[in-house]
């Protein structure tokens, strides 16, 4: 994942615009199958539903217990952070009933894949402080898996009424009529799944501010969760059903999940040291508090926390202007998204357990600083095979270690962060890994700390060394990755 971020939102939910607005919606126009529109919800029928905004965008999403609410991975992806709302009606009222929140976490399906069918498009999150539940907020019901749903449903949202038309300052609502499967794939070419349900119309209209996209669709008199509202081409055109994540197909990933772990009251580790790796649910880097460091000097921390969320937050600092704390996400073994730290008493934010704290002291001493880290809600999924901080000023690496193939599925990094600071050259002297033309199957990647940043400067596979790299700062980063399929003997390096 990255760094909570709400750029880039506006690909997500783009959508087209362009039909004509119906008052109101009878059985007959449901038998024509030509449903837009929809008429004004009684005010709080639909208590689970909440609505958040994400940049200049909104979303909507459905209770499914005090602290948890479940909505669509587009909008779960960006909505770390967001303030959410349960109990409206008029959005452009306060009456009084609304609850708001703020989203302190979420986690996207990890089969979700973006773009053309949006598959597996579901997402929790985790709200801070929990809902009260009174008459206006209530939870959901999420159906079994077995739930076979009704032939007409029910769509609530303030998404606008018309292709191209303004949202809707109160809630409104929609029957819609599910469409079988033949029609689904004729009308969307192929691209449904067994983990979408269509339904006849669906007014999820993008324009400005206001999207039904996350909202729920519901069935029968208990309001069950059967559908939520997923993607259209246009909206609410009567000859192309809109697409709903089966929900019934996601009850159990939705039950089993939510159970966040809560971060520890206090750091329960502690370093002093320049650079190193902390393996731990939490800790405080304190290096040189109170006392100087040389110029110059750069020192990596790696932290591979065993839940998802890290909360960094820099404590105390005597850095100036020309030193740099920097925080980078580690993603599948890439350095990637990169803050630096300036704040004192500010939380800083990943959304991975692997990251890096990069030390990076300009051409003149500095003062020393102090930060904690809290790691929280799900289990980390990233993989780190082997990690060695080599922080030695020469020395080389065999690897494997004792000789033999290297793994399947490995992902190893090797930090090079000399303690007394120097240029280093890093040199391949032996290479033997599965080849690739684009080294997609086995690799070596080195990367440069140049200018603040982990630059990537070779990959490379198969038997032809790598060329030499020079780290200026003496800072630099060795990752390797292998896949599920073939293995070698690994390659020797050294650092001079
Ligand atoms: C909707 O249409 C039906 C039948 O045409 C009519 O009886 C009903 O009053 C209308 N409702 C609204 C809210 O306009
Ligand atoms: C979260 O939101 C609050 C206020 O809305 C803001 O002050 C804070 O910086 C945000 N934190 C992050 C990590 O975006
Ligand atoms: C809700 O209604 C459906 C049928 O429409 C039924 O299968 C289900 O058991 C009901 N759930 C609850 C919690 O009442
Ligand atoms: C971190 O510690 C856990 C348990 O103590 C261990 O299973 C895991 O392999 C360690 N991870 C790393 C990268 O050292
Ligand atoms: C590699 O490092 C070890 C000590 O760690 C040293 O004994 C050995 O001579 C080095 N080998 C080379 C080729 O530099």
């Amino acid at each position: 994942m990255r760094i909570a971020s709400l750029l880039s939102l506006a690909y997500t939910l783009a959508v087209v615009a362009d039909a004509a607005p119906k008052p109101n919606t009878t059985r007959n126009e449901l038998n024509n199958g030509r449903i837009v529109g929809g008429i004004e919800a009684d005010r709080h029928e639909f208590k689970f539903l909440v609505h958040f905004r994400l940049g200049d965008n909104c979303c909507a999403g459905s209770i499914i217990r005090e602290d948890w609410v479940v909505t669509a991975a587009q909008c779960g992806q960006w909505a770390y952070n967001s303030t959410i709302t349960a109990g409206d009606h008029n959005l452009d009222e306060v009456e009084g009933t609304e609850q708001t929140r703020q989203v302190a976490g979420f986690l996207i399906h990890p089969d979700f894949e973006s773009g053309l069918a949006n598959q597996n498009d579901i997402a929790l999150l985790y709200v801070s402080p929990p809902f009260e539940f009174n008459e206006y907020v209530q939870p959901v019901v999420i159906p079994d898996i077995n739930f076979a749903p009704t032939a007409v449903a029910t769509v609530a949202g303030w998404g606008s009424l018309s292709e191209g038309g303004p949202s809707a300052s109160n809630l409104m609502k929609v029957d819609v009529p599910m469409v079988d499967e033949e029609e689904c794939n004729s009308n969307h070419a192929g691209v449904i799944v067994p983990s979408m349900l269509l339904w006849r119309g669906w007014k999820r209209c993008m324009r400005r501010s206001s999207s039904d996209t996350g909202g729920p669709l519901v069935c029968g008199d208990n309001q069950t969760l059967c559908g939520i509202v997923s993607w259209n081409r246009g909206c609410g055109r009567p000859n192309l059903p809109g697409v709903y994540t089966k929900v019934s197909q996601f009850s159990q990933w939705i039950r089993s999940n939510m159970i966040p772990v809560y971060e520890d009251p206090s750091p329960v580790e502690s370093i002093t040291t320049c650079g190193g790796h902390i393996n731990a649910t939490s800790a405080e880097i304190s290096f040189q508090l109170g006392s100087s460091i040389r110029a110059d000097q750069r020192c990596v921390w790696i932290i591979t926390a065993p839940y998802s969320y890290l909360r960094f937050r820099l404590t105390s600092s005597g850095l100036s202007e020309n030193d740099g704390l920097f925080l980078t996400q580690f993603f599948l073994n890439r350095p990637g998204d990169q803050e630096r730290m300036t704040s004192i008493g500010e939380d800083y934010f990943l959304t991975s357990g692997f990251a890096l704290v990069t030390l990076n002291v300009g051409n003149a001493p500095s003062r020393g600083f102090r930060l904690e880290f809290y790691s929280s809600m799900f289990p980390d999924s990233q993989d780190l095979t082997s990690l060695q901080p080599l922080n030695t000023n020469i020395g080389n690496i065999s690897y494997p270690v004792g000789g033999g193939n290297y793994r399947l599925n490995e992902n190893a990094l090797f930090v090079i962060n000399p303690i007394v600071p120097a240029q280093r050259t890093v040199m391949f002297t032996r290479m033997d890994v599965e080849y690739g033309s684009v080294c997609q199957y086995d690799a070596v990647t080195i990367y440069n700390w140049f200018n603040n940043q982990y630059v990537q400067v070779a990959k490379v596979c198969g038997t032809s060394l790598p060329p030499l790299t020079t780290f200026e700062s003496g800072v630099g980063l060795i990752t390797f990755q292998s896949d599920s399929s073939v293995v070698g003997t690994g390659f020797d390096f050294e650092w001079v």
